[in-house]
């Protein structure tokens, strides 16, 4: 067994480009959440160790949901990162990360050109089904932020999602695997440690811009106890997502889960 583990974190090791910024792999075959391990040692960690694991037992999602994770199928990966940025760029490492699923899949699988496509702020989607989610998470010490943990679960071939709607995977049941979970953890985990060393990289927004599926559609989402309906028309340089809402007022969205109205 130790064998195949060795082997999966040297392939991961091979597959990240020769100047590549991650400065440390740290492989499980199951944990907890890499998410959690990664918050335990950000105090010692360096900017740019990698967590990977086969499988988790309590993967977490956005807003208290569980992230399915089983072995075998899918990838669970989690980078810390020290990045000199204010509080108000910290939006800018979940939009650089959906950026960075997309680009990798898109590099090592073609055919997926143009069926990539992003749902603000945290939800990448193949085909029209989430194959991907983001958790990024601030570990403050002595009142500042000093680390951040960005975690990103991809489903490869997963197909139990309990409960989450309208989840899917990037192969389907039997469809032949066009590359490995080493190479796209290794793509994304590169694109990401290079978008971090310039966050304001106009590149990174304008990608993310040409796959956002929300421009020009009409969302709900909650503030309080009051749900609001909205346009939304466009995502600024921050991130934040603006809306029209029903009482024509301007607003920028900066976090939360936001329903597309059908
Ligand atoms: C979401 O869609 O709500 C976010 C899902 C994030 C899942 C990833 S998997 C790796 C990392 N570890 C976790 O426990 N969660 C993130």
């Amino acid at each position: 067994m130790t064998t195949i583990y060795n082997d999966i974190k040297k392939n991961i090791i091979q597959n990240f480009k020769p100047d590549s910024k991650i400065s440390n792999l740290i492989y499980f075959d199951s944990i907890n959440s890499t998410n959690t391990y990664a918050k335990e040692i950000s105090h010692e960690a360096k900017h740019g160790t990698l967590i990977v694991a086969d499988k988790q037992t309590q993967g977490r999602g956005r807003s208290g949901h569980t992230f399915e994770s089983p072995s075998g199928t899918g990838l669970y990966m989690t980078l810390i990162l020290k990045p000199k940025i204010e509080i108000s760029e910290f939006q800018m490492i979940t939009i650089a990360d959906a950026v960075a699923v997309c680009l990798a899949i898109e590099n090592l699988y073609p055919a997926s050109k143009d069926e990539l496509k992003i749902k603000w702020v945290n939800d990448v989607l193949f085909r029209g089904k989430k194959i991907s989610g983001i958790l990024t998470e601030a570990v403050n010490f002595n009142g500042k932020v000093e680390s951040i943990v960005t975690g990103i679960g991809i489903n490869i071939t997963t197909h139990k999602f309990e409960g989450i709607f309208n989840a899917g995977a990037i192969f389907d049941e039997g469809e032949k695997i066009l590359f490995s979970r080493e190479e796209l953890c290794a793509k994304i985990a590169d694109y990401i440690m290079d978008f971090a060393e310039d966050l304001n990289n106009p590149e990174i927004i304008s990608e993310y811009r040409r796959r956002s599926i929300l421009t020009g559609k009409n969302i709900s989402y909650i503030k309080g106890d009051t749900k609001f309906f909205a346009e939304v028309l466009g995502i600024n340089d921050d991130g934040g997502l603006i809306v029209l809402n029903q009482n024509s007022e301007k607003e920028i969205l900066r976090s939360g889960e936001v329903s597309m109205i059908r």
